[in-house]
Protein backbone atom coordinates (compact mmCIF):
# COMPACT_ATOMS: atom_id res chain seq x y z
CA UNK A 1 0.00 0.00 0.00
CA UNK A 2 1.01 3.80 -0.89
CA UNK A 3 1.63 4.13 2.87
CA UNK A 4 3.07 7.83 3.02
CA UNK A 5 1.39 9.09 -0.33
CA UNK A 6 -1.72 7.63 1.88
CA UNK A 7 -0.91 10.15 4.58
CA UNK A 8 0.12 12.66 2.38
CA UNK A 9 -3.10 12.90 0.57
CA UNK A 10 -5.10 12.73 4.14
CA UNK A 11 -3.46 15.43 5.40
CA UNK A 12 -3.92 17.31 2.36
CA UNK A 13 -7.52 16.55 1.99
CA UNK A 14 -7.35 17.11 5.67
CA UNK A 15 -6.07 20.90 4.85
CA UNK A 16 -7.39 21.52 1.47
CA UNK A 17 -10.06 21.99 -0.86
CA UNK A 18 -11.83 20.11 -3.22
CA UNK A 19 -12.89 22.29 -6.05
CA UNK A 20 -14.64 19.38 -7.79
CA UNK A 21 -17.79 22.04 -7.41
CA UNK A 22 -16.28 24.29 -9.59
CA UNK A 23 -17.24 27.69 -10.00
CA UNK A 24 -15.43 28.42 -13.20
CA UNK A 25 -14.71 31.96 -14.17
CA UNK A 26 -11.50 30.98 -16.71
CA UNK A 27 -12.21 34.97 -17.99
CA UNK A 28 -10.09 37.16 -15.62
CA UNK A 29 -12.52 39.37 -13.55
CA UNK A 30 -12.15 42.98 -12.38
CA UNK A 31 -9.51 43.00 -9.98
CA UNK A 32 -10.53 43.37 -6.56
CA UNK A 33 -8.69 46.76 -5.86
CA UNK A 34 -9.46 47.44 -2.22
CA UNK A 35 -6.02 48.31 -1.02
CA UNK A 36 -4.62 46.81 2.84
CA UNK A 37 -1.01 46.72 3.44
CA UNK A 38 -0.95 42.90 4.17
CA UNK A 39 -2.25 42.34 0.64
CA UNK A 40 1.28 44.19 -0.67
CA UNK A 41 3.27 42.10 2.21
CA UNK A 42 6.01 39.93 1.41
CA UNK A 43 6.34 37.17 4.39
CA UNK A 44 9.24 35.32 4.73
CA UNK A 45 8.64 32.02 7.42
CA UNK A 46 10.95 31.12 9.24
CA UNK A 47 11.18 27.73 11.23
CA UNK A 48 12.64 28.73 14.23
CA UNK A 49 14.57 25.55 15.16
CA UNK A 50 16.48 25.60 12.44
CA UNK A 51 17.40 29.39 11.66
CA UNK A 52 20.17 30.51 14.11
CA UNK A 53 21.41 29.10 17.00
CA UNK A 54 23.35 31.39 19.62
CA UNK A 55 24.11 29.81 22.76
CA UNK A 56 25.38 26.17 21.00
CA UNK A 57 22.53 24.04 21.97
CA UNK A 58 22.02 23.07 17.88
CA UNK A 59 18.68 24.75 18.29
CA UNK A 60 17.88 28.12 16.69
CA UNK A 61 16.57 30.66 19.21
CA UNK A 62 15.42 34.50 19.28
CA UNK A 63 18.62 35.76 19.78
CA UNK A 64 19.84 34.14 16.52
CA UNK A 65 16.86 35.61 14.67
CA UNK A 66 17.28 38.61 16.66
CA UNK A 67 21.35 38.77 15.08
CA UNK A 68 19.88 38.09 11.37
CA UNK A 69 17.02 41.13 11.14
CA UNK A 70 19.64 42.50 9.11
CA UNK A 71 19.73 39.70 6.83
CA UNK A 72 16.03 39.69 6.52
CA UNK A 73 15.46 43.90 5.93
CA UNK A 74 18.25 43.11 3.52
CA UNK A 75 15.60 40.61 1.70
CA UNK A 76 13.21 43.00 0.68
CA UNK A 77 10.23 41.34 2.37
CA UNK A 78 8.04 43.26 5.15
CA UNK A 79 6.96 40.55 7.06
CA UNK A 80 8.40 37.37 9.03
CA UNK A 81 6.13 34.40 10.44
CA UNK A 82 7.67 32.39 13.20
CA UNK A 83 6.27 28.60 13.12
CA UNK A 84 5.40 28.38 16.94
CA UNK A 85 7.56 29.40 19.72
CA UNK A 86 5.69 28.50 22.98
CA UNK A 87 5.84 26.79 25.66
CA UNK A 88 5.81 23.19 24.48
CA UNK A 89 6.93 19.42 24.92
CA UNK A 90 7.75 19.85 20.84
CA UNK A 91 6.53 15.91 20.54
CA UNK A 92 5.10 18.19 16.79
CA UNK A 93 8.12 20.91 17.57
CA UNK A 94 5.95 23.37 19.05
CA UNK A 95 2.48 22.79 17.29
CA UNK A 96 1.78 21.11 21.13
CA UNK A 97 1.52 24.19 23.17
CA UNK A 98 1.44 23.90 27.07
CA UNK A 99 1.64 27.35 27.63
CA UNK A 100 0.25 30.12 25.09
CA UNK A 101 1.42 32.91 27.32
CA UNK A 102 4.96 31.75 27.46
CA UNK A 103 8.06 31.11 25.20
CA UNK A 104 9.92 28.03 24.62
CA UNK A 105 13.21 27.51 26.94
CA UNK A 106 14.98 26.73 24.01
CA UNK A 107 13.96 29.17 22.18
CA UNK A 108 14.66 32.26 25.04
CA UNK A 109 12.82 34.24 26.82
CA UNK A 110 9.97 36.88 26.84
CA UNK A 111 12.30 40.21 27.06
CA UNK A 112 14.02 38.29 24.01
CA UNK A 113 10.77 38.06 22.08
CA UNK A 114 9.92 41.31 22.58
CA UNK A 115 13.33 42.77 21.60
CA UNK A 116 12.82 40.76 18.45
CA UNK A 117 9.68 42.81 18.13
CA UNK A 118 10.96 46.06 18.28
CA UNK A 119 13.84 45.58 16.43
CA UNK A 120 11.32 44.26 13.71
CA UNK A 121 9.30 47.15 13.76
CA UNK A 122 12.41 49.16 13.89
CA UNK A 123 13.01 48.22 10.41
CA UNK A 124 9.38 48.30 9.03
CA UNK A 125 9.07 43.88 9.22
CA UNK A 126 5.77 43.48 10.34
CA UNK A 127 5.15 40.45 12.55
CA UNK A 128 3.14 36.87 12.33
CA UNK A 129 2.25 34.82 15.54
CA UNK A 130 1.23 31.23 14.54
CA UNK A 131 -1.82 29.91 16.65
CA UNK A 132 -2.45 26.46 17.42
CA UNK A 133 -6.05 26.35 19.01
CA UNK A 134 -7.51 23.21 17.24
CA UNK A 135 -5.33 21.51 19.65
CA UNK A 136 -3.32 21.86 22.61
CA UNK A 137 -0.89 20.07 24.19
CA UNK A 138 -1.87 17.41 26.55
CA UNK A 139 0.96 18.54 29.25
CA UNK A 140 -1.05 22.35 29.35
CA UNK A 141 -2.77 22.54 32.04
CA UNK A 142 -6.08 22.30 31.06
CA UNK A 143 -5.66 18.90 29.45
CA UNK A 144 -4.24 17.96 33.08
CA UNK A 145 -7.00 19.12 34.95
CA UNK A 146 -9.48 18.00 32.13
CA UNK A 147 -8.49 14.41 32.42
CA UNK A 148 -8.29 14.31 35.88
CA UNK A 149 -11.95 13.56 36.48
CA UNK A 150 -15.57 13.98 35.03
CA UNK A 151 -16.53 16.72 37.20
CA UNK A 152 -13.31 18.93 36.52
CA UNK A 153 -14.22 22.58 35.16
CA UNK A 154 -11.95 21.57 32.50
CA UNK A 155 -13.41 18.62 31.63
CA UNK A 156 -15.42 20.23 28.68
CA UNK A 157 -12.12 22.30 27.53
CA UNK A 158 -12.00 18.81 25.41
CA UNK A 159 -13.95 16.43 23.29
CA UNK A 160 -14.37 13.78 25.98
CA UNK A 161 -16.55 10.23 25.00
CA UNK A 162 -17.41 7.77 28.22
CA UNK A 163 -16.49 4.27 27.47
CA UNK A 164 -19.61 3.12 29.08
CA UNK A 165 -21.39 4.76 25.44
CA UNK A 166 -19.62 1.68 23.96
CA UNK A 167 -16.38 3.01 21.50
CA UNK A 168 -16.85 5.99 19.41
CA UNK A 169 -17.10 6.15 15.68
CA UNK A 170 -14.24 5.65 13.95
CA UNK A 171 -12.07 8.91 13.64
CA UNK A 172 -8.76 9.01 11.44
CA UNK A 173 -5.81 10.67 13.39
CA UNK A 174 -3.08 12.26 10.98
CA UNK A 175 -0.25 11.32 13.25
CA UNK A 176 -1.45 8.17 15.41
CA UNK A 177 0.67 5.26 14.33
CA UNK A 178 -2.79 3.50 14.74
CA UNK A 179 -4.38 6.06 12.86
CA UNK A 180 -6.84 6.25 15.50
CA UNK A 181 -8.26 9.62 16.80
CA UNK A 182 -10.31 8.37 19.85
CA UNK A 183 -7.37 7.48 22.98
CA UNK A 184 -8.61 5.79 25.98
CA UNK A 185 -7.65 7.25 29.18
CA UNK A 186 -8.52 5.06 32.16
CA UNK A 187 -8.53 7.42 34.31
CA UNK A 188 -11.58 8.74 33.65
CA UNK A 189 -12.92 5.47 32.00
CA UNK A 190 -13.57 7.63 28.52
CA UNK A 191 -11.67 8.44 25.19
CA UNK A 192 -10.57 11.82 24.21
CA UNK A 193 -10.22 13.05 20.56
CA UNK A 194 -7.23 14.39 18.97
CA UNK A 195 -6.57 14.42 15.28
CA UNK A 196 -3.23 14.87 15.29
CA UNK A 197 -0.77 13.12 17.46
CA UNK A 198 -2.39 11.96 20.67
CA UNK A 199 0.33 14.37 22.42
CA UNK A 200 -2.64 16.62 20.66
CA UNK A 201 -6.37 16.28 22.38
CA UNK A 202 -8.70 18.62 20.48
CA UNK A 203 -9.83 21.75 22.04
CA UNK A 204 -13.80 21.64 22.39
CA UNK A 205 -14.53 25.07 20.81
CA UNK A 206 -18.09 24.46 21.73
CA UNK A 207 -17.14 25.68 25.60
CA UNK A 208 -17.41 29.71 25.34
CA UNK A 209 -14.83 29.20 27.77
CA UNK A 210 -12.28 27.90 25.80
CA UNK A 211 -13.15 29.99 23.01
CA UNK A 212 -13.20 33.35 25.61
CA UNK A 213 -9.41 31.98 26.39
CA UNK A 214 -8.20 31.65 22.89
CA UNK A 215 -9.33 35.98 22.53
CA UNK A 216 -7.36 36.39 25.40
CA UNK A 217 -4.94 35.10 24.51
CA UNK A 218 -4.93 36.38 21.31
CA UNK A 219 -5.01 39.83 22.84
CA UNK A 220 -2.08 39.09 25.10
CA UNK A 221 -0.05 39.29 21.80
CA UNK A 222 -1.88 42.17 19.46
CA UNK A 223 -1.08 44.10 22.85
CA UNK A 224 2.44 43.32 22.17
CA UNK A 225 2.22 44.68 18.95
CA UNK A 226 2.12 41.77 16.85
CA UNK A 227 0.74 42.19 13.49
CA UNK A 228 -0.86 39.26 11.93
CA UNK A 229 -2.04 35.63 13.34
CA UNK A 230 -1.55 32.37 11.15
CA UNK A 231 -4.30 30.07 12.56
CA UNK A 232 -3.05 26.48 12.38
CA UNK A 233 -5.82 23.73 11.49
CA UNK A 234 -8.16 26.58 12.17
CA UNK A 235 -11.14 25.02 9.60
CA UNK A 236 -11.47 21.86 12.36
CA UNK A 237 -12.07 24.01 15.47
CA UNK A 238 -15.63 23.42 14.44
CA UNK A 239 -17.05 19.75 14.35
CA UNK A 240 -20.28 17.79 14.71
CA UNK A 241 -19.85 16.98 18.30
CA UNK A 242 -22.30 14.41 18.26
CA UNK A 243 -19.41 12.61 15.69
CA UNK A 244 -21.80 10.59 14.04
CA UNK A 245 -20.63 7.42 12.03
CA UNK A 246 -18.83 8.48 8.34
CA UNK A 247 -21.11 8.27 5.99
CA UNK A 248 -19.84 5.70 2.85
CA UNK A 249 -16.90 7.46 0.68
CA UNK A 250 -16.75 10.24 3.49
CA UNK A 251 -12.77 10.27 1.75
CA UNK A 252 -13.79 12.40 -1.14
CA UNK A 253 -14.53 15.20 1.59
CA UNK A 254 -12.77 14.68 4.32
CA UNK A 255 -12.92 18.18 6.08
CA UNK A 256 -16.34 18.11 5.70
CA UNK A 257 -17.00 15.28 7.87
CA UNK A 258 -13.94 16.31 10.35
CA UNK A 259 -14.58 20.48 10.04
CA UNK A 260 -16.04 23.35 8.85
CA UNK A 261 -18.84 22.74 11.55
CA UNK A 262 -22.11 24.24 12.02
CA UNK A 263 -20.74 27.13 14.27
CA UNK A 264 -17.31 27.84 12.37
CA UNK A 265 -18.55 31.19 11.07
CA UNK A 266 -20.07 32.06 14.16
CA UNK A 267 -16.95 31.67 15.99
CA UNK A 268 -14.91 33.65 13.40
CA UNK A 269 -16.84 36.11 13.52
CA UNK A 270 -17.06 36.43 17.40
CA UNK A 271 -13.00 36.06 16.92
CA UNK A 272 -12.86 39.36 14.69
CA UNK A 273 -15.27 41.09 17.19
CA UNK A 274 -13.24 40.41 19.99
CA UNK A 275 -10.04 40.57 18.39
CA UNK A 276 -8.98 41.30 14.76
CA UNK A 277 -11.67 44.41 14.55
CA UNK A 278 -9.64 45.90 17.73
CA UNK A 279 -6.60 45.77 16.31
CA UNK A 280 -4.44 46.99 13.48
CA UNK A 281 -3.74 43.26 12.47
CA UNK A 282 -4.77 40.33 9.98
CA UNK A 283 -5.52 36.42 10.16
CA UNK A 284 -4.73 34.05 7.95
CA UNK A 285 -6.62 30.74 7.81
CA UNK A 286 -4.50 27.34 7.08
CA UNK A 287 -6.89 25.71 5.07
CA UNK A 288 -10.22 27.05 3.03
CA UNK A 289 -13.01 24.50 3.53
CA UNK A 290 -13.81 22.31 0.66
CA UNK A 291 -14.34 24.45 -2.54
CA UNK A 292 -14.67 27.89 -3.63
CA UNK A 293 -17.52 28.82 -1.82
CA UNK A 294 -16.09 27.75 1.81
CA UNK A 295 -12.94 29.74 0.85
CA UNK A 296 -14.53 33.02 0.19
CA UNK A 297 -17.10 32.26 3.20
CA UNK A 298 -14.01 32.52 4.95
CA UNK A 299 -12.19 35.50 3.33
CA UNK A 300 -14.42 37.88 1.91
CA UNK A 301 -14.13 41.31 3.32
CA UNK A 302 -18.21 41.64 3.94
CA UNK A 303 -18.18 38.54 6.04
CA UNK A 304 -16.28 40.17 8.72
CA UNK A 305 -14.59 36.63 9.74
CA UNK A 306 -10.62 36.46 8.39
CA UNK A 307 -8.53 38.80 5.82
CA UNK A 308 -6.71 35.82 3.95
CA UNK A 309 -6.54 31.85 3.36
CA UNK A 310 -4.38 29.05 2.40
CA UNK A 311 -5.39 26.58 0.20
CA UNK A 312 -3.60 23.27 -0.70
CA UNK A 313 -4.50 22.59 -4.30
CA UNK A 314 -1.35 24.24 -5.07
CA UNK A 315 0.53 21.24 -2.44
CA UNK A 316 -1.60 18.34 -3.75
CA UNK A 317 0.30 18.80 -7.11
CA UNK A 318 3.33 16.65 -7.62
CA UNK A 319 2.97 14.48 -4.48
CA UNK A 320 4.70 11.35 -5.78
CA UNK A 321 8.09 10.10 -6.92
CA UNK A 322 6.40 10.38 -10.40
CA UNK A 323 6.65 14.65 -10.47
CA UNK A 324 3.96 16.20 -11.64
CA UNK A 325 2.14 17.94 -14.89
CA UNK A 326 2.59 21.91 -15.58
CA UNK A 327 -0.82 21.68 -17.21
CA UNK A 328 -2.06 20.37 -13.87
CA UNK A 329 0.06 22.73 -12.18
CA UNK A 330 -1.02 25.93 -14.47
CA UNK A 331 -5.09 24.57 -14.41
CA UNK A 332 -4.94 25.39 -10.40
CA UNK A 333 -3.51 28.50 -9.89
CA UNK A 334 -6.13 29.82 -12.60
CA UNK A 335 -8.78 28.67 -11.22
CA UNK A 336 -8.23 29.73 -8.00
CA UNK A 337 -6.79 32.93 -8.90
CA UNK A 338 -10.53 33.88 -11.42
CA UNK A 339 -12.04 32.73 -8.27
CA UNK A 340 -10.86 35.21 -6.29
CA UNK A 341 -10.15 38.27 -8.75
CA UNK A 342 -13.51 40.12 -7.55
CA UNK A 343 -13.67 39.52 -3.97
CA UNK A 344 -11.47 37.57 -0.96
CA UNK A 345 -7.65 37.09 -0.80
CA UNK A 346 -5.40 34.29 -0.73
CA UNK A 347 -1.99 33.33 -0.03
CA UNK A 348 0.70 32.29 -2.72
CA UNK A 349 3.28 30.16 -1.68
CA UNK A 350 5.25 26.78 -2.91
CA UNK A 351 6.98 25.69 0.18
CA UNK A 352 6.49 25.79 3.82
CA UNK A 353 7.16 23.27 6.96
CA UNK A 354 5.15 20.28 5.86
CA UNK A 355 6.24 19.71 2.48
CA UNK A 356 9.45 18.99 1.02
CA UNK A 357 11.76 21.83 -0.45
CA UNK A 358 10.29 24.14 -3.17
CA UNK A 359 13.27 23.41 -5.86
CA UNK A 360 13.63 20.16 -5.01
CA UNK A 361 9.54 19.48 -5.39
CA UNK A 362 8.68 22.18 -8.43
CA UNK A 363 12.43 22.70 -9.93
CA UNK A 364 15.38 20.48 -9.96
CA UNK A 365 17.74 20.28 -7.72
CA UNK A 366 20.93 19.18 -9.67
CA UNK A 367 23.42 21.20 -9.85
CA UNK A 368 22.55 21.91 -13.15
CA UNK A 369 19.16 23.49 -13.30
CA UNK A 370 18.80 24.05 -9.39
CA UNK A 371 19.91 28.15 -9.31
CA UNK A 372 17.40 28.39 -12.85
CA UNK A 373 14.48 26.61 -11.27
CA UNK A 374 15.06 27.93 -7.99
CA UNK A 375 15.04 31.68 -9.72
CA UNK A 376 12.15 30.84 -12.09
CA UNK A 377 9.85 29.56 -9.04
CA UNK A 378 10.63 32.39 -6.80
CA UNK A 379 9.38 34.60 -9.83
CA UNK A 380 6.08 32.94 -10.14
CA UNK A 381 5.79 33.15 -6.81
CA UNK A 382 6.67 37.40 -6.59
CA UNK A 383 4.47 37.94 -9.48
CA UNK A 384 1.05 36.14 -8.75
CA UNK A 385 -2.02 37.58 -7.14
CA UNK A 386 -2.22 36.81 -3.66
CA UNK A 387 0.04 38.03 -0.56
CA UNK A 388 3.41 35.75 -0.76
CA UNK A 389 4.95 33.41 1.24
CA UNK A 390 8.60 32.72 1.34
CA UNK A 391 10.16 29.40 3.12
CA UNK A 392 13.28 30.21 4.98
CA UNK A 393 16.56 28.75 2.82
CA UNK A 394 14.24 28.97 -0.86
CA UNK A 395 15.53 32.26 -1.55
CA UNK A 396 19.30 30.64 -1.92
CA UNK A 397 17.85 27.03 -3.62
CA UNK A 398 17.60 25.32 -0.26
CA UNK A 399 17.59 21.37 -1.51
CA UNK A 400 15.53 18.29 0.33
CA UNK A 401 17.96 16.38 2.39
CA UNK A 402 16.59 12.98 1.56
CA UNK A 403 17.15 11.08 4.83
CA UNK A 404 18.38 7.09 4.00
CA UNK A 405 17.79 5.62 7.61
CA UNK A 406 14.61 6.15 9.46
CA UNK A 407 16.82 6.93 12.31
CA UNK A 408 18.05 10.24 10.58
CA UNK A 409 14.55 11.48 10.63
CA UNK A 410 13.00 13.62 13.49
CA UNK A 411 9.60 14.18 12.22
CA UNK A 412 6.45 12.38 14.29
CA UNK A 413 4.98 12.20 11.24
CA UNK A 414 7.95 10.14 9.48
CA UNK A 415 7.98 8.05 12.74
CA UNK A 416 4.57 6.97 13.41
CA UNK A 417 4.45 6.36 9.65
CA UNK A 418 6.89 3.57 9.82
CA UNK A 419 5.26 2.24 12.65
CA UNK A 420 2.30 2.18 10.54
CA UNK A 421 3.85 0.62 7.86
CA UNK A 422 5.55 -2.36 9.91
CA UNK A 423 2.36 -2.84 11.94
CA UNK A 424 0.37 -3.37 9.11
CA UNK A 425 2.71 -5.13 7.04
CA UNK A 426 3.36 -2.22 4.38
CA UNK A 427 5.83 -2.04 1.89
CA UNK A 428 8.57 -0.41 3.84
CA UNK A 429 11.10 0.42 0.79
CA UNK A 430 8.20 2.32 -0.98
CA UNK A 431 7.68 4.15 2.53
CA UNK A 432 11.40 5.13 2.65
CA UNK A 433 11.61 6.03 -1.02
CA UNK A 434 8.44 8.33 -0.87
CA UNK A 435 9.75 9.59 2.83
CA UNK A 436 13.30 10.74 1.28
CA UNK A 437 11.14 12.71 -0.88
CA UNK A 438 8.43 13.77 0.67
CA UNK A 439 9.48 13.93 4.57
CA UNK A 440 8.56 16.95 6.44
CA UNK A 441 12.54 17.36 7.61
CA UNK A 442 13.39 17.89 4.05
CA UNK A 443 12.13 21.90 4.45
CA UNK A 444 13.49 22.33 8.17
CA UNK A 445 17.01 21.24 8.01
CA UNK A 446 19.43 24.55 9.50
CA UNK A 447 19.70 27.85 7.23
CA UNK A 448 22.55 28.06 5.45
CA UNK A 449 24.87 30.60 6.37
CA UNK A 450 28.38 30.41 5.51
CA UNK A 451 30.88 27.25 4.45
CA UNK A 452 31.91 26.92 8.10
CA UNK A 453 31.52 24.09 10.01
CA UNK A 454 27.81 23.37 10.70
CA UNK A 455 27.16 25.95 7.69
CA UNK A 456 27.24 28.72 10.70
CA UNK A 457 23.83 27.88 12.41
CA UNK A 458 25.58 26.53 15.62
CA UNK A 459 28.74 26.10 17.12
CA UNK A 460 26.83 22.28 18.87
CA UNK A 461 25.52 19.63 17.12
CA UNK A 462 22.72 20.53 15.15
CA UNK A 463 19.12 19.08 16.05
CA UNK A 464 19.12 17.93 12.17
CA UNK A 465 21.67 17.31 10.20
CA UNK A 466 22.75 20.32 7.70
CA UNK A 467 22.52 19.77 4.22
CA UNK A 468 26.03 18.40 2.99
CA UNK A 469 25.20 21.14 -0.22
CA UNK A 470 26.17 23.75 2.22
CA UNK A 471 29.60 25.04 0.80
CA UNK A 472 28.15 25.92 -2.46
CA UNK A 473 24.37 26.89 -1.02
CA UNK A 474 24.95 29.75 1.64
CA UNK A 475 24.20 33.13 2.25
CA UNK A 476 27.93 34.33 2.48
CA UNK A 477 28.96 32.49 -0.93
CA UNK A 478 25.26 34.04 -2.64
CA UNK A 479 25.91 37.52 -1.20
CA UNK A 480 29.13 38.01 -3.29
CA UNK A 481 27.48 36.84 -6.27
CA UNK A 482 25.70 39.11 -8.51
CA UNK A 483 23.95 36.41 -10.42
CA UNK A 484 23.22 34.31 -7.46
CA UNK A 485 19.64 33.05 -6.72
CA UNK A 486 19.67 35.36 -3.25
CA UNK A 487 20.40 38.54 -5.25
CA UNK A 488 18.06 37.53 -7.99
CA UNK A 489 15.62 36.64 -5.38
CA UNK A 490 16.42 40.75 -3.63
CA UNK A 491 15.67 42.09 -7.41
CA UNK A 492 12.73 40.15 -7.86
CA UNK A 493 11.24 41.48 -4.27
CA UNK A 494 12.11 45.11 -4.89
CA UNK A 495 9.59 44.98 -8.51
CA UNK A 496 6.96 43.47 -6.61
CA UNK A 497 6.65 46.34 -3.59
CA UNK A 498 7.71 48.54 -6.47
CA UNK A 499 4.79 47.95 -8.74
CA UNK A 500 1.23 47.85 -7.58
CA UNK A 501 0.10 45.54 -10.78
CA UNK A 502 2.14 42.60 -9.45
CA UNK A 503 0.28 42.81 -6.09
CA UNK A 504 -3.47 43.94 -7.54
CA UNK A 505 -3.60 43.50 -11.55
CA UNK A 506 -5.94 41.17 -13.45
CA UNK A 507 -4.40 38.16 -14.27
CA UNK A 508 -4.54 36.44 -17.61
CA UNK A 509 -2.95 32.58 -18.70
CA UNK A 510 -1.79 32.67 -22.23
CA UNK A 511 -0.40 30.07 -24.35
CA UNK A 512 -2.74 27.57 -22.18
CA UNK A 513 -1.70 24.48 -23.91
CA UNK A 514 2.15 25.18 -23.65
CA UNK A 515 3.53 21.99 -21.94
CA UNK A 516 6.63 23.61 -20.81
CA UNK A 517 5.87 27.53 -20.47
CA UNK A 518 3.88 28.99 -18.37
CA UNK A 519 2.77 32.23 -19.55
CA UNK A 520 0.54 35.12 -17.79
CA UNK A 521 -0.11 38.75 -17.91
CA UNK A 522 -1.08 40.96 -15.11
CA UNK A 523 -2.89 44.27 -15.91
CA UNK A 524 -3.86 47.25 -13.35
CA UNK A 525 -4.86 50.36 -15.13
CA UNK A 526 -2.16 51.15 -17.76
CA UNK A 527 0.69 49.10 -16.28
CA UNK A 528 1.55 45.71 -17.73
CA UNK A 529 3.38 42.95 -17.54
CA UNK A 530 4.14 39.94 -19.32
CA UNK A 531 5.57 36.73 -17.10
CA UNK A 532 7.06 34.00 -18.87
CA UNK A 533 8.49 30.69 -16.81
CA UNK A 534 10.13 27.98 -18.49
CA UNK A 535 9.36 25.16 -16.43
CA UNK A 536 11.64 22.14 -17.62
CA UNK A 537 15.06 21.31 -19.29
CA UNK A 538 14.10 22.13 -22.42
CA UNK A 539 14.95 25.24 -24.69
CA UNK A 540 11.36 26.24 -25.50
CA UNK A 541 10.33 28.55 -28.51
CA UNK A 542 7.36 30.50 -28.26
CA UNK A 543 5.17 32.46 -30.58
CA UNK A 544 4.31 36.22 -28.82
CA UNK A 545 1.03 36.93 -29.71
CA UNK A 546 0.76 40.26 -31.88
CA UNK A 547 0.10 42.68 -28.39
CA UNK A 548 3.20 41.82 -26.90
CA UNK A 549 5.59 43.07 -30.23
CA UNK A 550 7.41 45.93 -28.11
CA UNK A 551 8.21 44.36 -24.84
CA UNK A 552 10.65 45.70 -22.76
CA UNK A 553 12.76 43.54 -20.56
CA UNK A 554 12.34 44.06 -16.35
CA UNK A 555 13.72 40.54 -15.37
CA UNK A 556 15.98 37.28 -16.44
CA UNK A 557 17.16 34.49 -14.54
CA UNK A 558 19.98 34.52 -17.25
CA UNK A 559 22.23 37.48 -19.37
CA UNK A 560 20.41 36.84 -22.68
CA UNK A 561 17.01 36.75 -24.13
CA UNK A 562 16.99 34.52 -27.23
CA UNK A 563 14.47 36.60 -29.73
CA UNK A 564 13.43 36.87 -33.56
CA UNK A 565 10.57 38.84 -34.29
CA UNK A 566 7.81 37.35 -32.34
CA UNK A 567 9.30 33.95 -31.27
CA UNK A 568 11.27 33.56 -28.01
CA UNK A 569 13.07 30.85 -27.18
CA UNK A 570 13.69 30.53 -23.42
CA UNK A 571 16.62 28.10 -21.80
CA UNK A 572 15.68 25.65 -19.03
CA UNK A 573 14.10 26.92 -16.52
CA UNK A 574 14.03 30.74 -17.80
CA UNK A 575 11.96 33.53 -16.16
CA UNK A 576 11.27 36.50 -18.15
CA UNK A 577 9.06 39.61 -16.71
CA UNK A 578 8.39 42.18 -19.63
CA UNK A 579 6.64 45.45 -19.28
CA UNK A 580 4.45 45.49 -22.59
C1 LIG B 1 -0.45 22.19 10.55
C2 LIG B 1 0.98 22.58 10.78
O1 LIG B 1 1.45 23.28 9.67
C3 LIG B 1 1.74 21.29 11.02
O2 LIG B 1 3.13 21.50 11.05
C4 LIG B 1 1.25 20.71 12.31
O3 LIG B 1 1.89 19.47 12.51
C5 LIG B 1 -0.26 20.49 12.28
N1 LIG B 1 -0.96 21.63 11.76
C6 LIG B 1 -0.78 20.24 13.67
O4 LIG B 1 -0.73 21.41 14.43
Amino acid sequence: MKNLIFCLAIFFLFASCNDDKKEEAEEPEVSNIQKEWWKEAVIYQIYPRSFKDTNGDGVGDLKGIIQKLDYIDSLGVNMVWLNPIYSSPNADNGYDISDYRAIMDEFGTMEEFDLMLSEMHKRDIKFVMDVVVNHSSDEHEWFQESRKSRDNPYRDYYHWWPAEKGEPNYRYSLFDPKGEAWKYDSITNAYYLHYFSKKQPDLNWENPKVRQEVYDIMKFWAEKGVDGFRLDAFQFVSKDTTFPPLPEGYEKDVIKYYGMGPNLHKYLKELNQEVLSKYDVFAVSEGAGSNFEDAHSLVDADRNELQMAYHFKGMDVGNSLEGYKLSEFKEVYTKWDSAFAKEGWLSIFLANHDVPRMVSKFGIDSPEFRAASSKMLNTFILTMRGTPYVYYGDELGMTNIGFDSISQYQDIVAKNGYEKTINEGGDIDQYMAELKFLSRDNGRTPMQWDNSDNAGFTTGTPWLPINENFEEINVQTQNNDPNSCLNYFREIVKLRMENPVLVYGDYQLILPDNKNVYAYTRELDDQKMLILLNFSTENTSIELPEKFSKPELLINNYSEVQRKNSKLTLKPYQALIFNY
